[in-house]
């Protein structure tokens, strides 16, 4: 039986059970799902044309990326590619660095760049309850993205810009060394898979950190969930795999 915190935590995600449904069953009521009323989107900014300045002809700091005081000072520093010159600050990551599960999503949106942490707008506020419904708090996780600077306007970023920030994601997973990775949306599944299959053909499966032995669930992004109400019915499943591979 879900205690009565983690069924308030999956009525805040918008998933309702049925009262008295066993753990084993976990029968969800996807009639509530299907007929949530979709959250309408409030536009935290306009979508005004940005004109992206280029990246400075700095070198590249080559310090060994071997423990994490070194890890954050070269993001800190890093001005590879032309996103350090768009964004506010660096969003190196955030958590435990002994933690089992490794959350990584796609790069830092608006909120992100403000604060300079991950997932602490509307989507990371869904995050959180995803989380807490499998009884898992932020403080047990590290979180981080793709790309550690946020892309102008939000837009996907650029396969330099994911092969640039690629060292720092690498250098944090050898440190971590997490149980299991936790991939969030299309443009994390696909960097850290190395696949373009649709999310929606990789949620099934469960998946491996090529050239490692970590296992990778794919879910779906919030924002996407955020959209489209109805998908949290199979994100809720992917919660439950998670729960298991990290029991
Ligand atoms: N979306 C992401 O993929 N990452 C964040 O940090 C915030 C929103």
């Amino acid at each position: 039986m879900l205690s009565d915190r983690q069924q308030h935590c999956l009525k805040g995600i918008g998933i309702r059970r049925g009262v008295g449904h066993s753990e084993s069953t976990k029968a969800i009521d996807i009639e509530s799902v299907v007929t949530a009323k979709p959250v309408v989107q409030k536009m935290s900014e306009p979508q005004v044309p940005v004109v992206e300045k280029p990246a400075l002809a700095k070198p590249v700091i080559n310090i060994p990326l071997d423990n994490w005081d070194a890890i954050v000072h070269s993001i800190q520093q890093c001005e590879i590619c032309g996103l350090a010159q768009n964004c506010t600050q660096k969003v190196p990551g955030v958590g435990n660095q002994q933690a089992d599960l490794m959350i990584i999503g796609e790069g830092p949106g608006h909120d992100e760049d403000i604060k300079g942490e991950p997932f602490v707008g509307r989507s990371g506020q869904l995050l959180d309850k995803m989380l807490q419904a499998i009884g898992i708090s932020r403080s047990q996780v590290f979180i981080t993205n793709i790309v550690k600077c946020r892309p102008p306007n939000n837009r996907d970023p650029h396969v330099d810009e994911v092969a640039s920030c690629r060292r720092y994601l690498q250098a944090q997973i050898e440190q971590i060394k997490p149980k299991v990775i936790l991939a969030v949306g299309r443009i994390s599944a696909h960097s850290l898979l190395g696949t373009t299959e649709p999310v929606g053909r990789l949620i099934p499966e469960m998946h491996q950190l090529p050239d490692s032995d970590i296992p990778v669930k794919v879910t779906y992004h919030p924002a996407y969930l955020l959209r489209t109400p109805t998908a949290k019915a199979i994100a809720w499943q992917d919660m439950k795999t998670l729960y298991r591979l990290l029991r």
